[in-house]
């Protein structure tokens, strides 16, 4: 599956906004007083994560930025502040996340990919996190609820098919989508790991039209691909919607989980 630069530039300040601040401020606290660290983020997209944790970290920073869309990582930070190191690795983490994993290491990070791996490919995640003994900071994980106001008679049966294509194989076998953070939280837990996890839900005000009218159509094309509803009835709600965005009434929720994981097993 690929995303484009477009959209990840579009939605990233909502994403900083929407990040749980206990969430990072417990990843702040497991590094302070390192002299410095080395962090790895897992589908790094053009780099939202490192630019969200950044200035949080007080240490010097090196980061390693894995995805497989290389026009992606042609886009993230080239050059960076002073005492932080980048560095970017093209690896399929479907096919290759044990060497994404591989090296120093004294966190992982993700953001926005939890929701599109599947149960196999998140027990690997946890055991070989586990087995480095590396704590995990994964953040915007979208958990199934999306509110709209004000309410559509339709609105049940599109968030029903966006959740049911939510769960649709995105390359790492059938997502977990909405069930990812939790069963995520679940999965640290059975290796030894500590969770802290909190909301990072997107809140869409009237203003903010465009990331409105990108998600609207987005899920009108998930509901489609689906099948689950007759096309004259995806067609008929998203004009509707389109019609309140535009006139400047429209309000949108959609629901996300932050967490961090370490583990309490001493090495
Ligand atoms: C929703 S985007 C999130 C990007 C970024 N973490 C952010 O929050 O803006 C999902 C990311 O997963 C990457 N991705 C999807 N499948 C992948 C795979 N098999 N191996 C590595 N990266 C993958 C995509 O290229 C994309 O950058």
């Amino acid at each position: 599956m690929s995303f484009s630069t477009g959209w990840l530039e579009l939605r990233e300040p909502y994403d900083l906004r929407a990040r749980n601040m206990s969430v990072i401020e417990a990843v702040a606290a497991a590094l302070a007083g390192r002299p410095s660290v080395t962090i790895v983020d897992l589908a790094c997209g053009i780099g939202s994560t490192l630019r969200a944790l950044r200035p949080r970290i007080k240490s010097w920073q090196s980061w390693r930025l894995v995805d497989n869309d290389l026009s992606l990582l042609a886009r993230t930070p080239q050059s960076s502040p002073p005492g932080v190191h980048v560095a970017t690795a093209p690896v399929d983490l479907n096919l290759d996340l044990e060497a994404a994993l591989d090296g120093p290491a004294d966190l992982v990070t993700t953001s926005a990919l939890l929701d599109l791996v599947s149960d196999e490919w998140l027990e690997r995640f946890a055991v070989e996190a586990a087995v480095r003994h590396l704590p995990v900071y994964a953040a915007l994980s979208y958990d199934g609820r999306i509110e709209m106001t004000p309410a559509d008679a339709a609105d049940g049966k599109i968030v029903a098919a966006v959740n049911a294509h939510q769960r649709t194989d995105k390359g790492f076998g059938p997502a977990l989508g909405p069930a990812a953070a939790k069963a995520a939280v679940e999965r640290f837990g059975r290796v030894g790991y500590s969770v802290v996890q909190g909301m990072s839900d997107w809140a869409f005000e009237p203003k903010d039209r465009d990331i409105q009218i990108e998600m609207l159509s987005g899920w009108a094309a998930a509901a489609r691909e689906t099948g689950d509803m007759p096309l004259p009835d995806v067609i008929g709600w998203l004009t509707r919607r389109r019609d309140l965005v535009v006139a400047g009434r429209s309000f949108i929720r959609v629901g996300h989980v932050d967490f961090f994981a370490w583990p309490t097993a001493t090495r």
